[in-house]
């Protein structure tokens, strides 16, 4: 049974419709606000900000949903997932589906860079990600974040969010995060793991 709803889980994270439009070309100037932060091609250029260039869209379409439902109150409360943090409530209250929409598709499309030049053996313990994440950090399934060449520091950020949500930490705090599938992925990682591996996946080619 659960490994039938895991299955079916997997399943739906993975669902994928042709992205809705093309209006991700006229976006560039509602995304100013965003490049202080994300940098002008959604990469960014501070070590705790994520880089939004490459990601998947679904995937960049939910966060910022589950900011925007923060931002009302309701964190915590509702779906798989939630996720609080100051700014990007601030940014996601205003927006509108469309909107994020427009926005999660204008960075996905954009080139996530070069890439690194000294890839980190995997750590054992990422054999647990793989069947989500993908081999080498790029998921195969459209709601499940790439890791590959994502900032080292916000790895660690994301993780240790999600270890607190799998011990019941952290849900009155500003910044916090939780998803029914990566919370019981976090609980059982020590610091050692943890660190290793944000240096791992960070230090793998995005694409
Ligand atoms: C003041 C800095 C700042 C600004 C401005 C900002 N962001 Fe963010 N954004 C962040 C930080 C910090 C995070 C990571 C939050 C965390 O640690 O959970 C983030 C996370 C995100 C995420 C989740 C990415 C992921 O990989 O999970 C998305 C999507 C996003 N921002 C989109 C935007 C968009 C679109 C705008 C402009 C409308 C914007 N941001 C403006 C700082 C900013
Ligand atoms: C059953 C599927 C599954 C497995 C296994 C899994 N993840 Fe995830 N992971 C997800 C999903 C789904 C998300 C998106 C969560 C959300 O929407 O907030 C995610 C998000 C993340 C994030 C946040 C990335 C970002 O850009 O903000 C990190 C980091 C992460 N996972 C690391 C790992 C690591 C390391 C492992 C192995 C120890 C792992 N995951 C195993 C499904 C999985």
């Amino acid at each position: 049974m659960i490994a039938r709803l895991a299955v079916l889980l997997i399943v739906g994270l993975a669902w994928t419709a042709t992205p809705p439009g093309t209006q991700a070309r006229e976006l560039p100037k509602l995304a100013l606000p965003c490049a202080k932060c994300h940098g002008v091609d959604g990469i960014s250029p501070h070590t705790t900000v994520p880089n939004l260039a490459g990601q998947k869209w679904r995937y960049l379409a939910q966060q910022l949903k589950n900011f925007r439902t923060a931002a009302k109150g309701d964190f915590g409360k509702s779906g798989l997932g939630g996720r609080r943090h100051p700014k990007m409530e601030t940014m996601a209250e205003p927006m509108g589906d469309a909107e994020i929409e427009a926005f999660a598709i204008h960075y996905s499309i954009l080139s996530c860079g070069a890439g690194t030049s000294v890839v980190l053996p995997m750590p054992r313990v990422a054999t647990r990600c793989t069947v989500c994440h993908g081999h080498k950090g790029i998921s195969p399934l459209g709601r499940v974040p790439n890791l590959a060449g994502q900032k080292q520091s916000y790895l660690v950020k994301q993780l240790a969010f999600f270890r607190d949500a799998g011990r019941g930490l952290g849900y009155g705090d500003e910044e916090a995060r939780y998803h029914s599938m990566m919370d019981s992925q976090g609980q059982t990682l020590n610091d050692m793991n943890l660190y290793a591996l944000a240096r791992y996946y960070a230090s793998l080619p995005c694409r």
